[in-house]
């Protein structure tokens, strides 16, 4: 297995699967959190190898991306086998790649790995602070969300409220944490200023209904 070779070969393919995404889920936010995870494995005892493998694939299964992720996942295998990437470790980045997103972190029986746990953190990350607002503004945009409205609950300000508020406390690393929380802040800041431009009220009222 030489990982330089196999690792280049993945990334061209994945900038390729992302190459027409909206800026939410593009090519950029794949490599953020591929940079983070490689941050938080350097604070943890894990394979790093497979972090970095895992993070770079971690939103090829994405169905609100992708039709038919288990193309995605064909391609990926083949690519592993074409560089002799052992089986248990083409076999795990599937298991941290089909279990990343939220939705499946709710349900799940077992105690998940540290490496998907760094993933997972990873992927949260780019989800709050600066770029966490832009995305869900984008992502927003891209559903022809409002902004803020007090009696449209689908708004990307209650997006905030639904969730991206409440990842601060779900970090399972240290390291992710510690990062988590001036983006935290900021997501109050920015709340904050959205309500003094506005006077909508409610904005402010849930944050003290939280605390
Ligand atoms: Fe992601």
């Amino acid at each position: 297995m030489n990982n330089d070779q196999c690792y280049h070969e993945l990334y061209e393919w994945v900038e390729s699967l992302f190459t027409n995404q909206p800026p939410d889920h593009d090519i950029y936010h794949i490599c953020r959190v591929v940079k983070y995870s490689v941050e938080i494995a350097e604070t943890v005892d894990c394979d790093t190898e497979l972090v970095k493998f895992s993070a770079l694939l971690h939103d090829i299964t994405d169905h609100k991306l992708f039709a038919c992720g288990s193309t995605n996942i064909k391609t990926m295998r083949k690519i592993l086998s074409k560089h002799n990437v052992p089986q248990n470790f083409a076999h795990q980045v599937q298991y941290i790649i089909t279990n990343t997103s939220y939705s499946k972190q709710k349900v799940e029986p077992a105690e998940p790995s540290t490496e998907l746990k760094i993933v997972r953190d990873a992927d949260r990350l780019d989800a709050i602070g600066a770029v966490g607002i832009a995305r869900a503004f984008s992502y927003g945009a891209l559903k022809q969300r409002p902004f803020y409205h007090p009696t449209d609950h689908t708004s990307t300000v209650h997006h905030f409220y639904d969730k991206l508020l409440l990842l601060k406390d779900g970090f399972y690393t240290k390291k992710a944490g510690e990062l988590a929380e001036e983006r935290h802040n900021f997501l109050e800041t920015y709340l904050q200023h959205f309500e003094n431009e506005t006077n909508y009220g409610i904005i402010l009222k849930n944050i003290q209904q939280r605390e």
